[in-house]
């Protein structure tokens, strides 16, 4: 099975845990697209989705799918995304596809995080992939210049601002055994806005497509 197929399997895999009658938070990415379309076939049962994304919105209403910002609800049983990474713990790493600010908003709001990714996402140790930072343009510099002193490469995402207008800066070259601590230390820094790293808000269960098929992963 290609990668693609691995995705879609795990996007349909997810609608079991829609809950009839209730707003599903919806997370952004080519996984993600294949949850929508799955979606879409069981769009009757739930009022809507609540986006983190500008490009999920628009996917979701082309679906025909009622869609709600994550300031026009009080909570979500549940939220569906991918992850760049994920580890034995269910810590992402996640922002490649730029969405890490709205995505953490919304699965502050959700009971549950399902992940759903193909098999090489899974991990033993995070930072692989380098970590995405949405930062505030005027603090990239100083900021590049604390990730070396901690044996970071911050690159500058070119030609790319979020949702939000701001930059991205992707980390290489660090080894993430403490998830949690980073984080914590991360969203310390001035001029950080959100780091991709997804550790107090990791995943609950993550649906991981393999050629087996899809193997689930209940982190409690
Ligand atoms: C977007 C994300 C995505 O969930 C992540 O990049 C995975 O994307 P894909 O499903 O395309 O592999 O965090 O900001």
């Amino acid at each position: 099975m290609t990668q693609d197929e691995l995705k879609a399997l795990v996007g349909q895999a997810a609608l079991a845990y829609v809950q009839p009658g209730q707003w599903v938070g919806v997370g952004t990415g080519s996984t993600v697209n294949h949850f929508i379309t799955a979606l879409a076939g069981i769009k009757a049962q739930i009022p809507g989705a609540v986006s983190s994304s500008v490009a999920s919105t628009q996917r979701l209403r082309a679906a025909g799918i009622a869609v709600r910002e994550a300031d026009e609800v009080d909570s979500l049983p549940v939220y569906i995304d991918g992850a760049d990474e994920i580890d034995g713990q269910g810590c992402m790493i996640k922002g490649g596809g730029a969405a890490l600010t709205r995505e953490k908003i919304v699965a502050d709001l959700a009971a549950r995080f399902v992940c759903i990714a193909d098999v090489s996402k899974r991990v033993a140790v995070l930072g692989g992939f380098p970590l995405p930072v949405e930062v505030i343009a005027l603090a990239v510099p100083q900021l590049q210049r604390r990730f070396a002193a901690i044996g970071g490469r911050a690159v500058l995402r070119a030609g790319v601002l979020t949702d939000n207008g701001h930059p991205i800066l992707d980390v290489h070259g660090l080894r993430i055994g403490d998830p949690a601590a980073m984080e914590a230390e991360l969203n310390q820094w001035p001029g950080v806005v959100t780091v991709g790293l997804f550790a107090r808000h990791r995943a609950s269960v993550c649906l991981l497509g393999t050629p087996t098929g899809v193997q689930t992963i209940d982190f409690g």
